[in-house]
């Protein structure tokens, strides 16, 4: 497990600045929601996360985000290890183009070669447990992904990540396709896997925030204006951006 601290953080891309002078210190076995309206950065920190900003083109960095006392912004981060210990959720769960088994595995055949086809099953048995799908999926592990309903596509996608044993589990609105009892599913999900991970999640709903996290950050035009426990946060915050939000007063 590890806790992220994030220093003097600035991101742009081109001449746009998306990250201004951001601070914070993410802690292990905590969930900590990020919110905020449409365009204030949400995304692209949590990119700054896996490195996955690199692949735009004209991205520029600027200040320090520590992971196990290695600053991961650095050039010499090796982003293939970095990858495996920062594992992403998307909001459209998207499986790969395989059986459910093998949706599984692939990730662990990346990171592990040699595996005998008994630890295979091992461990697609371990981690469709752990997201509670063993029991509905036990008898059809050799059929398409894409059969899977929204949630349970989720659920192998989080299976997926879990298999390769990352330390930070970053997920950017991972409900949002979601019906409210799947959602409260999945939120239920994340309180029983917080203990083995340092997780952030992206949400544009305030009440999945208050009901899943211990920490909340809320981001405005590229700042971070306000963090802190969630509690603190939706009952009396400090900065009046952060009340006028959670209040409703914005878009
Ligand atoms: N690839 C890109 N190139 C240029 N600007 C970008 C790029 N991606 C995002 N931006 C800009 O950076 C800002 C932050 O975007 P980001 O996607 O991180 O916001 P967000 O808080 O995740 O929004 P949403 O809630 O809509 O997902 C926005 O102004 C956006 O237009
Ligand atoms: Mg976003």
């Amino acid at each position: 497990m590890a806790d992220i601290s994030v220093n003097n953080l600035n991101l742009w891309y081109g001449d746009f600045q998306a990250l201004i002078n951001v601070n914070v210190h993410f802690t292990q076995k905590q969930i900590t929601a990020i919110i905020g309206p449409s365009g204030c950065g949400k995304s692209t920190l949590l990119r700054v996360f896996n490195r996955m900003n690199d692949l735009i083109e004209g991205v520029r960095t600027t200040g320090e985000v520590m992971i196990d006392a290695e600053n991961i912004v650095s050039e010499k981060t090796d982003l293939v290890s970095l990858r495996k210990k920062v594992g992403m959720v998307f909001q459209r769960p998207n499986p790969f183009p395989l059986s459910i088994y093998e949706n599984i595995v692939f990730g662990q055949k990346v990171h592990a070669e040699g595996l005998t086809k008994l630890k295979l099953n091992e461990v697609v048995e371990d981690s469709l447990k752990s997201v509670f799908l063993w029991d509905e999926l036990k008898d059809k592990l050799n059929k398409s992904a894409f059969t899977l309903s929204l949630e349970q596509k989720q659920r192998l996608c989080i299976a997926r990540l879990i298999v390769v044993k990352p330390e930070i589990l970053l997920m950017d609105e991972p409900c949002s396709t979601l019906d409210p009892q799947a959602t409260s599913r999945i939120e239920e999900l994340m309180r029983e896997l917080k203990n083995n991970y340092t997780t952030i999640i992206v949400t544009h709903n305030m009440q999945q925030a208050a009901r899943v996290s211990d920490q909340t950050g809320f981001m405005l035009l590229g700042e971070l204006v306000e963090f802190g426990r969630t509690e603190d946060i939706f009952t009396k915050p400090k900065d009046k951006r952060t009340e006028d939000y959670i209040t409703g007063r914005y878009g």
